[in-house]
């Protein structure tokens, strides 16, 4: 019979990675060897993926990725028509599923992450568009993917704005052995191809309990609506046996490391001229919900995780908080294609096992 089940998973080795390191007990993150702290503002997200990717066959410079995400991205537009209703889904993540669902596997590793990743970006940006009755904007190949994504959502990417969002899809692009990431190394390890694990990495994302929080993070805020309704306001939450979005994390034991960028881009908008009113009651529920979840579970620390700031982040930024969790995906493919990557170099098929507590026979 096999040994007692690890229903979560907590503390199970299940791969060797050289691509993000989670420390969960200092609080520190390691993305293609830079300290998230410092990656901010200084990698561009093509650079980002240039160095994720470094292992795929047929990697080119980061100019050229960065051409090249721009062509897919004209591309994936003029498939925009061949979707059907994929992209009138009432969810986005529904939407993004459905449309990336539809493309072809074909092509080399390399080609192929580089148009996943350009029509997560285009197919977002559409979906967000049609929800708001609006026709879906034309990408422009000669611009930076960030800013392209934002202006592709709003019509315009002012120089902040896509710097706040290029920040963000960095922050995101990669974390350890979280569940999306695991769900799509699963699916490399049958040997699968790398539309049907981005796609199902989709469906691991798009749970409250990974992806899906930041929207309602927003919810919250608000709901609770001023610094000094914080504290029942979330009592009441909890009372009604509601876990706090943003809060907690399986690994971090610290303020989740990337929270901190993201609130430091909320700060550099704010002194560029973008009014965050959001800013000061983000703290202060932060502040609020951490002293009661410390009451609650002195032994568990449960601090703020990166969901809490992308949902301020994303919003200062002017981008519809429908659109969070699909942004989320655009920039986390990145990590999902570098562990595809790496996982099918192991070429070892992930098959755990189970723990039959069933009837027996006789
Ligand atoms: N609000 C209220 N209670 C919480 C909580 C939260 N955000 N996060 C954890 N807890 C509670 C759990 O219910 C559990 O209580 P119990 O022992 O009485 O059952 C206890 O704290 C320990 O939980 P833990 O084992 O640390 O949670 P986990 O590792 O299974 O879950 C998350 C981690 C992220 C799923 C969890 O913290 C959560 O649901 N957070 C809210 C959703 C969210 O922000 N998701 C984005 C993650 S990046």
């Amino acid at each position: 019979m096999a040994q007692s089940a690890a229903s979560g998973l907590e503390g199970v080795v299940v791969a060797d990675t050289a691509l993000s390191e989670v420390d969960g007990e200092r609080g520190r993150l390691v993305i293609a060897g830079h300290d998230v702290e410092r990656l901010s503002g200084h990698l561009s997200f093509e650079a980002l993926c240039r160095e994720l990717w470094a292992g795929v066959p047929g990697a080119t410079s980061t100019l050229e990725l960065r051409a090249a995400l721009g062509r897919e991205r004209a591309w994936a537009f003029g498939r925009i028509a061949d979707l059907g209703r994929a992209l009138h889904a009432a969810d986005g993540m529904d939407a993004l599923r459905g449309a990336v669902g539809q493309l072809a596997a074909e092509g080399t590793a390399w080609d192929l992450g580089v148009r996943l990743t350009a029509a997560f970006a285009v197919f977002t940006a559409a979906w967000s568009r049609l929800r708001e009755g609006l026709e879906p904007l034309q990408p422009d190949p000669g611009a930076g993917h960030a800013e392209d994504l934002v202006r592709m959502l709003r019509g315009k990417a002012t120089t902040h704005r896509a710097a706040a969002l290029e920040s963000y899809l960095v922050t995101v692009s990669d974390h350890g052995m979280n569940a999306s990431t695991f769900t799509a190394r699963v699916i490399a390890s049958t040997g699968s191809d790398a539309v049907s694990a981005v796609v199902g990495a989709l469906g691991a994302l798009k749970g409250p309990l990974h992806g899906g929080a930041p929207g309602p993070v927003l919810d919250m805020l608000d709901a609770i609506g001023k610094p000094d309704g914080a504290v029942d306001w979330l009592e009441r939450e909890l009372l009604a046996g509601r876990r706090i979005m943003g809060m907690g994390h399986r690994i971090y034991r610290t303020r989740d490391p990337r929270a901190a960028v993201l609130e430091r881009a909320v700060e550099r908008l704010e002194q560029e001229g973008h009014r965050t009113p959001r800013l000061v009651l983000a703290r202060a529920v932060e502040h609020a919900a951490e002293d009661i979840l410390r009451r609650r579970h002195p032994d568990r620390a449960l601090r703020v995780n990166v969901e809490f700031y992308t949902a301020v982040l994303l919003d200062a930024a002017g981008l519809p908080r429908e659109a969070f969790s699909p942004l989320f995906a655009c920039g986390r493919v990145a990590g999902w294609l570098a562990h595809v990557d790496e996982q099918r170099r192991t070429g070892r098929l992930i098959r755990p096992d189970s723990r039959y507590v069933g009837p027996h026979l006789d």
